[in-house]
């Protein structure tokens, strides 16, 4: 048996892509509330454009979303049914905090994720929790400047607290930030940021890059004070770059690529800065907002283990005019010749996955857990209601062989494996419908219309049987 006996097998979601309900039972606007369908998509992505500004008629596709808020019993069901032993899923922080910065929490919201929690304690599924995904309260960002103001590292602390004190019977793996690394490619997605023209970025984004790392520490530390058999882990977007020619120069472009996505775990795991990010913050004259203390916070609270997402590999090339230029979940990278790609353009690698798993054991000698991986793709309804999407579980397959290749050949310690994402959702990057990841097909089209009816794919009857045979029959 190449997989441990107590492998877990899921799926995952986030509340700010499957929930929707944005404002029922009194939960607060997040950033994602406000993130539209169509080109100015990416403007507002990338900090460039105030989501407020947008023209009337735009629509925000997460706020109704699958309505995951309303179908959870159903969803968890067939969740079930595939024999899920673990589900992924975060928590909305202003249903737990409409503003932020309130001391109390909103009731309902501690409910509803409690009757989630519940729900899956009852059907033998443990309930990973990502506190962070990619959602902020806009009250924080409004009036506090959101990750950018040192104070949003307590109004964190305190909603990741209220968490852990509510549901310490019922979880006990937690991840503190969604894909960490990608406040650097994603700013306003990932954490609520916009930019003037006469910001210094740079400065700024170093700024909540250390307000976030000491977030995820400060957080870490009071996890164990309340239980101290929770476990903590950090996500990265991971996915190794490769370089383009054996040109010393594009392996060196590699490493240096390799290191923007590196610097947030080498931090969250061995719990001090690393040179190379020092040495950088000098050269480029920033300075890492450091108060006393902050050292020891990141020094006692690293994590328990190392999860993170891989769609793909990537290609570095040190010539800035180099070949075509493809996005991998938001990562410029160049193209691989030797990989096929998907409908939305990403690279599929199943080596690559095996490669990132053991360069990130290898970097950290912790356990890792996969929490995301997955394709996006357009999915046929049949006459009769069936979708035969072999193109998934062709990828699923390679993937979850790299990762029994992995655990068998190179010894890396695997704790789980959750696609991405389970049921199809909004696409964080294009806000789609139609870039269906799901084994679990939702009828709802890119214009909002559709029945929210759930329907089991092929790929739904091929997972359940991979958990069964725990991994045996691909
Ligand atoms: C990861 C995110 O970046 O990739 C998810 O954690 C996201 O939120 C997933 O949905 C896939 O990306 P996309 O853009 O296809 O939804």
């Amino acid at each position: 048996m190449v997989f441990p006996k107590d492998f877990l097998w899921g799926g995952a979601t986030a509340a700010n892509q499957t929930e929707g309900a944005f404002d029922k039972n009194g939960r607060g606007l997040s950033n994602v509330d406000l993130m539209p369908f169509g080109e100015k998509r990416f403007e507002v992505g990338t900090g460039q454009l105030d989501p407020r500004q947008l023209p009337e008629g735009t629509v925000n596709p997460s706020r109704v979303a699958i309505d995951h808020y309303g179908h959870y019993e159903e969803d968890i069901k067939l969740m079930a049914e595939m024999g899920f032993k673990v589900y992924r899923m975060s928590i909305s922080w202003s249903r737990i905090f409409p503003q932020g910065d309130e001391s109390t929490p909103n009731a309902l919201g501690l409910e509803h994720y409690r009757k989630v929690f519940q729900l899956c304690k009852d059907n033998n599924i443990e309930p990973l929790v990502t506190i962070n995904h990619f959602d902020i309260p806009m009250y924080l960002v409004d009036n506090y400047g959101g990750w950018k103001n040192r104070q949003t590292v307590d109004f964190f602390v305190n909603y990741a607290k209220s968490l852990f004190e509510n549901y310490k019977d019922l979880v006990k793996y937690w991840l503190t930030f969604n894909e960490i690394n990608m406040v650097l490619h994603f700013p306003f997605v990932s954490s609520g940021l916009t930019f003037q023209e006469s910001d210094n970025r740079q400065q700024i984004t170093t700024d909540v890059i250390h307000h976030q790392l000491v977030a995820s520490a400060k957080v870490t530390e009071v996890a164990k004070q309340i239980n101290p058999d929770f476990q903590i882990g950090c996500m990265l977007a991971a996915g190794s770059y490769y370089p383009q020619t054996p040109n010393p120069k594009d392996m060196w472009k590699s490493i240096l690529d390799d290191r923007d996505s590196y610097m947030f775990t080498d931090v969250q795991v061995r719990g001090n800065y690393p040179n190379y990010y020092l040495k950088q913050m000098e050269q480029k004259g920033l300075t890492i907002p450091f108060q006393t203390g902050d050292n020891e916070i990141l020094a006692e609270n690293t994590v328990d283990f190392i999860s993170f997402s891989y769609y793909s590999s990537r290609v570095s090339s040190a010539n800035p005019d180099a070949g075509n230029q493809t996005e991998s979940n938001i990562f410029a990278s160049e193209v691989n010749p030797y990989l096929e790609s998907s409908d939305w353009g990403w690279q599929i690698d199943p080596l690559g996955f095996r490669i990132t798993m053991n360069q990130i054991y290898d970097r950290y000698n912790k356990p890792l857990f996969v929490v995301e991986n997955g394709i996006g793709a357009f999915d046929e309804v049949t006459e009769d209601n069936q979708i035969i999407d072999d193109y998934r579980i062709q990828y699923h397959k390679e993937h979850i062989q790299a990762m029994a290749d992995t655990i068998e050949q190179d010894g890396v310690e695997l704790l789980g494996y959750t696609s991405w994402a389970c049921i199809d959702s909004i696409s964080n990057g294009t806000g789609e419908m139609a870039k269906r990841y799901g084994f679990i097909y939702v009828d709802r089209d890119n214009h909002g219309k559709g029945s929210f009816r759930r329907i089991p794919k092929k790929s739904f009857y091929w997972y359940k049987q991979v958990i069964e045979s725990n991994g045996a029959n691909l």
